[in-house]
């Protein structure tokens, strides 16, 4: 999960700088991307030698390099973080990083980090306790820093109480959770569809279209990794899902997608409708299969029940709905016009005009709409990699 994740360690100066030599390890063997930063202190604590072997990189203590007088880019540092940790966050760190005293390569790399700061305090009982601490903490915390709050125990002092920094094991989980988008998706109910419908005509005759369920599939598998609890609702395919967090309605008409979606409505958060719904459907389904006969013939078509429109209508506020539109001329407006008849929250484009991508392929070249009239326009992709561009967009809406 923290696989090429960037994660810039700020080493300061206590006794539990030791324990960054089992983080960093920890965290190389997750995949990670690590590079190390320290305070002159810190260096006296644990040496720059062992974290630049355990992680791979050059560790920075200072401005410049010593050896060709070249200069170490702090912002380039904080540039490249995904989250800048301050492990072990000493007191005079925190207090420093409350009022900005930029004193170090460390300070002035925090001053310019655009990315998320974390800090896992380590010190001893009563410094811990010092109202001066707890006030620099708090200003810390409304800077929207996160803390990993450190642990009672034996202290290098000797003294037992609270100040022992967090172990490496659990600065581990918090980043997981901490850059994993997943957390937002896990046990989040969501319902996709998929595939075509096909409308009988006979027992042997049907209205139907050239869905493959490719982008539906794609979908409920990314959801599901991400460990949300999935409802698919899919057409007549070629397809099986795998994922043990997907449960597969199978239907085949559009009739029957509605009520799968009816009798679901009430516990999905997320619906995704990536079904080719049929919007007609024979209005007399013949019992026998209709023989021919000399002269020419006509089907009757009724329209069928717009789901994601039903969907729109019927919404709470918790829940959100996503369509699909597929174009052949007039793309934005048409999608435009989708967003707001559907009332949906966000419209998946696809024009039918973009070369490899398409009902049966296994490419996509999407552009979405969202409510707030933000309109993105996306890469060639492969369904799954789509998929995941669909995941992080939801996210944001
Ligand atoms: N949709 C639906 N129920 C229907 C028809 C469509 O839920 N009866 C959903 C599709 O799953 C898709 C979106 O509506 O997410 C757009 O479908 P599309 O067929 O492109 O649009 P229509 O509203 O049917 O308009 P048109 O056919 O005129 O383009």
């Amino acid at each position: 999960m923290l696989k090429d994740k960037k994660i810039l360690i700020a080493v300061t100066g206590s006794i539990a700088a030791y324990k960054i030599a089992s983080l960093v390890r920890l965290l190389i063997k997750a995949k990670a991307k690590v590079q190390v930063i320290m305070t002159e202190s810190a260096s006296e604590f644990i040496t720059p030698l062992t974290l630049a072997t355990l992680s791979k990189n050059p560790v920075y203590t200072s401005f410049y390099k010593s050896e060709n007088g070249e200069w170490n880019n702090h912002v380039e540092l904080g540039l490249w973080a995904d989250i800048m940790l301050v492990a072990p966050a000493s007191a005079n760190t925190i207090a420093k990083m409350s009022s900005g005293i930029c004193d170090s390569l460390l300070m002035a790399t925090y001053l310019s980090a655009k990315c998320p700061v974390a800090f896992a305090p380590a010190m001893d009982l009563d410094m811990y306790q010092h109202p001066s601490t707890k006030e620099n903490i708090a200003k810390l915390i409304a800077f929207g820093h996160e803390m990993i709050a450190p642990g009672t125990g034996e202290l290098a002092s000797g003294l037992m109480g609270e100040g022992r920094m967090a172990e490496p094991e659990e600065i581990v989980s918090y980043l997981e959770n901490k850059l994993n988008p997943i957390n937002f998706y896990t046990n989040k109910n969501i319902l996709v569809t998929a595939g075509p419908t096909y409308e009988a005509i006979d027992p042997v005759r049907f209205i139907g279209n050239a869905s493959s369920g490719k982008m539906g599939y794609a979908l409920a598998e990314a959801f599901a990794e991400k460990g949300a609890n999935v409802t698919l609702i899919s057409g007549p395919t070629n397809l099986k899902a795998h994922h043990s967090n997907i449960q597969t309605i199978s239907i085949t008409s559009a009739a029957e997608m509605y009520a799968a979606v009816q009798s679901n409505f009430e516990k999905t958060e997320i619906f995704v409708m990536a079904a080719a719904v049929a919007d007609y459907t024979p209005t007399l389904q013949v019992k026998e299969k209709i023989k021919k006969t000399t002269g020419e013939m006509n089907v009757e078509l009724t329209k069928t029940i717009d789901i994601l429109k039903y969907i729109g209508e019927h919404k709470s506020k918790n829940q959100i709905s996503i369509g699909f539109a597929l174009e052949t001329e007039n793309e934005l407006s048409n999608a435009q016009s989708k967003l707001k008849s559907k009332n949906a929250d966000l419209i998946i484009l696809n024009s039918l005009k973009d070369k490899g991508a398409g009902f049966n392929g296994d490419y996509n070249k999407v552009t979405m709409l969202d409510k707030q009239g933000l309109v993105e326009e996306y890469e060639l992709k492969t369904k799954s990699k789509v998929a995941e561009d669909i995941l992080q967009k939801i996210t944001q809406l």
